[in-house]
């Protein structure tokens, strides 16, 4: 099958949940509800210990393709913490393993691939994303949707950048040099790159709002690497072709990034409806750069360890700062880190509900 005719999404499911009671949809929509949506990125996974409990003995991959156990996963935080949102467990790398690519999540480092993209030959051999491979993601998808009542089910997928950086690098890297390198010594094999993973990530995309996910996000998490002008002119187009793939779906896509301060007009432009935002500028400068909208975040994660007091002053101050924005999603900056005690994010959850929107 051609990249193209694996990509574009062209069927929308009539059986789209409606959820009209759902703060997190209508903050999205740029509406006020009656209480501040809050979600946090990486809520399931290793802060909860039903997660490691259930999760001893199975390898993370074998986890992400076992349609019940990725289900429960999703669901443990929305039990505990009583969050808005629920999002998809699995793994921006998962389409990359779905379509047979030679990948590996080592624990305490992230994904490393067998062989680092750095040729055309590499980039041509990339294999394509067939919908079948990821069929049983989507059935988790389907499962979650008939067990999740009101609860907004958010679906994800990697932008090229922050994928092509994995590819090429090999693994997790501080610099990004060999990406760079290539963007910029050989862009023609670069657009390539991208182009071909913009393709997985719309395929994967497709998969999980066929089965009924009610929103998506992009995460590109390492963009805040690049200047504005690489961003624009290098990463823009690809990840503005996956954000205008799914827009006929109607969900909210929201895109995120990490030190996206000086991006973040430019990930707008490429088609969010809300903007991701870490916490290196307070929500109301984010505003005040994207003129308006709506926005998600910004809690440092590392917060979360720090006393109550502190941590409650911020959530307050953070909470008054999202006022600015058309629409708030209470999040943090980045993903919740391991180590921390899970009964604190559930107290954080309890005091953004209690705060006055
Ligand atoms: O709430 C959720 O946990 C949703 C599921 C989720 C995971 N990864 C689970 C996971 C999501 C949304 C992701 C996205 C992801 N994966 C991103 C984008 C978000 C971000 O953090 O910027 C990135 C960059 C990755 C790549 C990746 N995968 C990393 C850096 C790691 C951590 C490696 C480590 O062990 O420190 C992973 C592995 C991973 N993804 C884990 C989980 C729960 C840990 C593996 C495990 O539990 O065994």
């Amino acid at each position: 099958m051609s990249p193209s005719a694996a990509s574009p999404a062209q069927t929308v499911p009539a059986a789209r949940r409606a959820l009209p009671g759902a703060p997190f949809l209508a903050a999205a929509r740029g509406e006020h509800p009656a209480r501040t949506p809050v979600w946090f990125m990486r809520q399931a996974g290793r802060s909860l210990p039903e997660y490691r409990a259930l999760r001893e003995g199975t390898s993370m991959f074998d986890a992400c393709f076992d349609p019940e156990m990725l289900a429960e996963i999703t669901l443990q935080p929305i039990r505990r913490h009583g969050v808005d949102a629920a999002i998809l467990f699995s793994d921006i790398v998962v389409p990359l393993k779905a379509a047979g690519l030679d990948i590996d999540i080592v624990a305490g480092t992230g994904p490393v691939v067998a062989e680092p993209i750095r040729d055309a030959a590499g980039v041509r051999a990339l294999p394509v994303l067939d919908p079948e491979q990821v069929e049983r993601v989507a059935d988790g998808v389907r499962l979650l949707v008939a067990s999740l009542g009101e609860t907004p089910l958010i679906g994800f997928a990697g932008a090229p950048f922050t994928l092509a950086s994995y590819l090429i690098e090999g693994g997790p890297s501080r610099n990004h040099e060999h990406t760079k390198a290539l963007m910029h010594s050989e862009p023609e094999l670069w657009h390539e790159l991208a182009g071909r993973l913009a393709d997985m990530a719309i395929t994967f995309l497709s998969a999980q709002l066929d089965a009924g996910a009610d929103a998506i996000q992009l995460f590109d998490s390492w963009a805040g690497a690049l200047s504005e002008r690489d961003y624009r002119e290098f990463v823009l187009p690809h990840s503005a072709k996956v954000l205008s793939a799914v827009a006929a779906y109607g969900v909210p896509r929201i895109h995120f990034g990490v030190g996206t301060g000086e991006l973040l007009v430019a990930m707008r432009d490429a088609g969010a409806d809300v903007v991701g935002v870490d916490w290196r500028i307070p929500l109301d400068e984010a505003v005040r750069r994207l003129g308006g909208g709506v926005v998600q975040g910004n809690l440092d994660p590392a917060l979360l360890h720090a006393s109550w007091p502190v941590l409650e002053a911020e959530v307050r101050r953070i909470h008054a700062e999202g006022r600015a924005a058309d629409g708030h999603i209470f999040n943090l900056g980045h993903g919740v880190l391991p180590g921390v005690d899970p009964d604190v994010l559930t107290r954080v959850v309890g005091l953004v509900h209690e705060l006055q929107p």
